[in-house]
């Protein structure tokens, strides 16, 4: 149990690194990123304010947050590998990551959305389902060009590919399909300013690389 608890303390730790904040300060002597662009202290606001450099490292290192902390309680082997309290653990840390992240010890708590973490939570636990989302943001993208509308309806695909039969059926199914939904009612309402900008007609647009 205290592993545990240290996995899930170091968890909320890590998500909390404000990168956004900390390269814009770092490389670009922005003193607040959150008073740029749409005010987000995440991958898609670095991209849009400070460009593709340092909105890809951003993202990779956001991803990684959220990949470590969700490693972590099986490094830490809090309970026997495959086993569904390590998922469940591994659920937990992620978790924390997440909210770290959106809510970060070391920034006032006010960080990103929580996509970037997301990703990387479940890049450690159900990697082709990733895979099959980051393929629907990238069609979304590419249809309607807002990064907001493409991470809340990738999110959305996580929560009914669950559904899918695809692997032989375990208990540890049903609970997916929980954090599933979960995870889609998370990013609705962490982009809820974006669904205002969306529904008024004045959330911005990513230009498509061809047109630049
Ligand atoms: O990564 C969050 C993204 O979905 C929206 O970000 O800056 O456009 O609000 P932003």
């Amino acid at each position: 149990i205290p592993l545990l608890l240290l996995a899930l303390l170091a968890a909320y730790l890590l998500g909390s690194i404000p990168t956004a904040l900390w390269v814009g300060r770092r490389f670009f002597g922005l003193a607040d990123i959150r008073q740029h662009g749409s005010g987000n202290a995440g991958a898609t606001n670095t991209f849009r304010v400070l460009g593709k450099k340092a909105g890809s490292a951003v993202m990779a290192i956001d991803v990684l947050k959220g990949y470590v902390a969700t490693a972590l309680p099986a490094w830490l082997a809090v309970a026997p590998a495959g086993s569904g309290p390590l998922l469940y653990a591994q659920l937990g840390a992620g978790a924390l990551a997440v909210v770290g992240h959106i809510y970060p010890v070391w920034a006032q708590f006010r960080g990103g959305k929580g996509v970037a973490t997301i990703v990387g939570m479940m890049l450690a636990i159900a990697p082709a389902t990733v895979g099959v989302c980051i393929l629907v943001f990238l069609a979304m993208l590419a249809l309607f060009r807002y990064v907001s509308l493409a991470s809340m309806t990738a999110g959305l695909a996580f929560a009914l590919l669950q559904l899918l039969p695809m692997k032989p059926f375990k208990p540890d199914q049903s609970f997916m399909l929980g954090v599933g939904f979960a995870i889609a009612i998370l990013l609705v309402y962490t982009h809820r300013a974006n669904i205002g900008r969306l529904r008024a007609g004045t959330e911005s647009r990513v230009p498509m690389p061809w047109a630049r």
